[in-house]
């Protein structure tokens, strides 16, 4: 597997996001075993870079990957998240990142994760609260007491992006990218190239529909975010199966399959770039991984450049007032 950087962290071109083994997604927390050995396959495949964050569950998924990782965990780049869990007493789902609760969030997080350091830590959210100079110094203060290595952000904009970066650098920038989103190509790529921060695309896959398995919005277990996500509801749904029947096309034509045409094409998109792909299932780590090795010929990349756009929002209206874009 080859590696890049990210800003001056070393990681696997494809990554492993972990969120889905416990939370958000259809049979979340239903086959731990599994969702283990998904990790430890990764690693063998030469996957270093595992993305969790203290709010998938709250909690559970940080202490699956910790758990995980007994015994590995130098064979680990460990990502995770702060800002989404107020500590001070408003709890989950509230923006926090304030230098007093990113201190306490980072002492849950190593003991979840049973380990002494952090490899990329990010702000889960930008919090409006919280002057961005703030949340860079509390970073800057574990960075120097080793207990984070990198900084990173998640759905920052332009702005806050230069302002986090001019207190302390910022290695990685994880936002939503695919084939289905491509808001941040305009305003925020160019400012991560011009300051040379890595770009880490959560979501790599649309939730998994790029990859053609989702067909039906029964499929969607109650507690599943799906299920109230604009893409994958209604007119909306039916729209957009005509995207990922495009992509099943393109990836026939090519002897791949549609999960692996949606990583390569990223993957093309620059050295600088290192998507997370999110699976609980040995099988399809190793084909989401065996993207890294495929190719694309440039008329191949233009007709995926040109699909017609999604149909719908990336989120609902909650969840995006959050998002800097
Ligand atoms: N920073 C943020 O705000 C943020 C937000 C969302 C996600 N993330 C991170 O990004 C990671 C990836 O995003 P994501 O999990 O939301 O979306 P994703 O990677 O686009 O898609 C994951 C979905 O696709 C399915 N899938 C994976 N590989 C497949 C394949 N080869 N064929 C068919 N289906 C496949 C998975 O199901 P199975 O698990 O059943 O295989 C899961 O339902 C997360 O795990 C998380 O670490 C970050």
């Amino acid at each position: 597997m080859q590696h890049i950087k990210l800003g001056e962290l070393e990681v696997s071109r494809i990554g492993l996001g972990a969120m889905g083994m416990s939370h958000g997604y259809t049979g979340a927390g239903t086959d731990d075993a599994e969702s283990i050995r998904t990790i430890h396959r990764a690693l063998e495949l030469g996957v270093t870079l595992i993305d969790t964050a203290e709010i998938y569950g709250p909690y559970a998924n940080e202490e699956l990957v910790g758990r995980a990782l007994q015994g590995r965990r130098d064979q680990a780049v460990l990502a995770t998240k702060f800002g989404l869990v107020s500590h001070a007493g408003a709890g989950a789902w509230n923006l926090d990142s304030s230098p007093a609760n990113i201190r306490t969030a980072v002492e849950g997080s190593l003991k979840r994760l049973g380990t002494d350091h952090i490899d990329l830590y990010y702000q889960h959210r930008v919090d409006p609260n919280t002057p961005i100079e703030e949340t860079a110094g509390a970073v800057a203060e574990l960075v120097a007491e080793g207990k984070v290595r990198f900084f990173g952000l998640s759905e920052a904009g332009p702005d806050t992006i230069r302002r986090a970066h001019g207190v302390h650098p910022v290695a990685a920038v994880q936002s939503e990218y695919s084939l289905w989103t491509r808001g941040l190509e305009e305003r925020v790529l160019p400012v991560l190239r011009e300051l040379g921060i890595g770009l880490v695309p959560f979501s790599p896959l649309g939730h998994g529909f790029l990859t053609g398995a989702v067909r039906d919005e029964s499929q969607f277990e109650e507690g599943d975010f799906r299920r109230g996500n604009p893409r994958f509801t209604g007119e909306n749904f039916r729209r957009n199966l005509t995207l990922a029947d495009e992509v099943q096309a393109i990836a026939a034509e090519v002897g791949a399959t549609p999960a692996q045409v949606a990583l390569a094409w990223l993957l093309a998109q620059g050295e600088d770039i290192a998507p997370i792909p999110g699976t609980r299932r040995v099988a399809r780590v190793e084909e989401n991984t065996a993207a890294a090795d495929i190719d694309l010929t440039p008329g191949v990349l233009d007709r995926l450049s040109s699909l017609p756009p999604a149909a719908g929002e990336t989120h609902p209206e909650g969840a995006r007032q959050m998002l800097e874009r």
